[in-house]
């Protein structure tokens, strides 16, 4: 429940709302109830200037520096988006043409992930990485079923082997298919899911491990090869062939352009599919997503619905039957817009100001850097030693009242004594900003150095949900 709904909530007069008489129109009523639908109509411009004011009291997205999401995309795309607005992505016979744009682009995703053959995969939008990671696992979960059948063997007892820092969507999907999750600690030794101490994990269910491309907490990337090695090791030692979901929420639309030479797709013959959020570094406002599979074997066929398409058959995997298809054709419009060269300049960009304000915050020398916004431009860091009157939720508060909002948040199981605070670079957070950024830091930090006495605390922390 937010803050503001709380507080207002104490009081009758949150059971209504009151119009000004200034922008209601004659007859209609100035004062609605606030949970039931109203009785009457009211003009749009009466009902636009509701909504529009009330979400004014939301904070400034350019200056949301917890979110992954873009925040900021250009006129044209503003104008494709309000004309697309009512695609279902579900009607492809219908809107054949933005299915066709749809099976365009998770076929360059999958030509840009390295699939050994374009024409033997297949690929899906999807509402955001939940929905895509979700596709990916219950693909494991079946590859595994149909092995163990085939062998006569029970399919009770699936496993999942993944890092205590995985994004909620994989407690989600552990928790909704009956999968038991086998969480690998996070260490200060091992903040990436490295190999280490993996055969003590995995074992003949395991359906698969997944591989994070920029873990939410830090940035930090999970090296798929190393794992992949350890996996090879362990299939020749048990016998176990276990794949990897590569969760590349944000980095698998960052390591294409940025570091190329890092084998962490389809190149590492373990990885069975890979999923993004078009609308993180994809670049695309929310929600779209993208799936795409090894190859066809690499995906059971079990999971692929048939819809009617031109009179034809198309195959459609989704958990959501209609959804938005105007991200889609969004996507096809960065796509064409940036190319690779494009996409390469907006994220190298993003890291060299990632990279920019991770330095100047290190210099500070009340903190230490965990990690530097060189992987995905996302970095986080903690006090050097305990300040006397103030931590670093204090300074999100700070920032906070300057409309800056930069998260501070526990680590994840076996870590949650230590507290970090992040700040996630996106398409833009230009230099400038980021320099005022910095100049905010810098003073919120001397403020607190400056205290006589610890900030006043009123309540317990809550803290910040991934
Ligand atoms: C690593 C990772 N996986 C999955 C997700 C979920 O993505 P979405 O919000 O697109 O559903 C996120 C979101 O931050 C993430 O960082």
């Amino acid at each position: 429940m937010s803050e503001i709904f709380r507080n207002a909530s104490a009081g009758d007069a949150w059971e209504t709302r009151e119009i000004n008489p200034v922008f209601a129109r004659p007859g209609e009523a100035t004062s609605l109830p606030r949970f039931k639908l109203p009785d009457d109509m009211m003009s749009e411009d009466t009902a636009y200037q509701l909504v529009h004011d009330e979400a004014m009291l939301d904070g400034n997205s350019r200056l949301n520096l917890a979110t992954f999401v873009s925040t900021w995309m250009d006129d044209r795309a503003k104008q494709l988006y309000a004309e697309a607005a009512d695609k279902n992505m579900i009607d492809k016979d219908e809107y054949p043409a933005t299915a066709a744009i749809e099976d365009r682009c998770w076929r360059i995703l999958a030509d840009l992930w390295n699939v050994p053959d374009v024409s033997d995969t297949i690929g899906t939008s999807t509402v955001g990485s939940s929905e895509a990671c979700m596709l990916g696992g219950l693909a494991l979960k079946r590859l595994w079923q149909q092995r163990r059948r085939a062998a006569g063997l029970s399919t009770e007892r699936p496993n999942l082997v993944l890092s205590a820092g995985v994004q909620v969507v994989w407690e989600k999907f552990c928790n909704y298919w009956d999968v038991e999750p086998r969480y690998m600690p996070v260490s200060a030794d091992h903040l990436v899911l490295d190999g280490h101490e993996l055969d003590t994990y995995v074992d003949e269910n395991t359906i698969g491990v997944v591989a994070i491309l920029g873990h939410t907490y830090t940035g930090l990337y999970d090296p798929v090869d190393a794992l992949a090695a350890k996996l090879d090791e362990i299939q020749e030692k048990h016998g176990f062939d276990v794949k990897i979901h590569v969760d590349g929420a944000s980095g698998a639309m960052v390591a294409p352009f940025c570091q190329p030479d890092l084998a962490w797709d389809f190149r590492v013959s373990r990885v069975n599919s890979i999923s993004t959020s078009g609308h993180k570094y994809g670049l695309v406002y929310p929600g779209v997503g993208w799936v795409v599979w090894r190859d066809r074997a690499a995906c059971p066929e079990s999971l692929i619905f048939h819809v009617s398409y031109l009179g034809g058959d198309m195959p459609t995997l989704a958990l959501n039957f209609s959804r938005p298809g105007a991200q889609v054709l969004l996507q096809y419009y960065q796509f064409l817009r940036l190319g690779r060269e494009g996409y390469r300049k907006v994220q190298q960009n993003s890291i060299d100001v990632a990279t920019y304000l991770s330095s100047g915050i290190a210099a500070m020398g009340q903190f230490e850097l965990i990690s530097r916004g060189d992987a995905i431009p996302v970095f986080a860091w903690k006090l050097a030693k305990p300040r006397a009157n103030w931590d670093l939720y204090d300074l999100a508060d700070r920032l906070r009242m300057r409309g800056w909002l930069v998260p501070a948040y526990p680590m994840p199981e076996s870590m949650t004594s230590l507290t970090v605070q992040r700040i996630v670079v996106r398409l833009g957070l230009s230099r400038d900003l980021a320099e005022l950024l910095l100049a905010a830091i810098r003073e919120e930090v001397a403020f607190l150095e400056n205290l006589a006495a610890p900030m006043p605390r009123e309540k317990p922390r809550t803290s910040f949900a991934h």
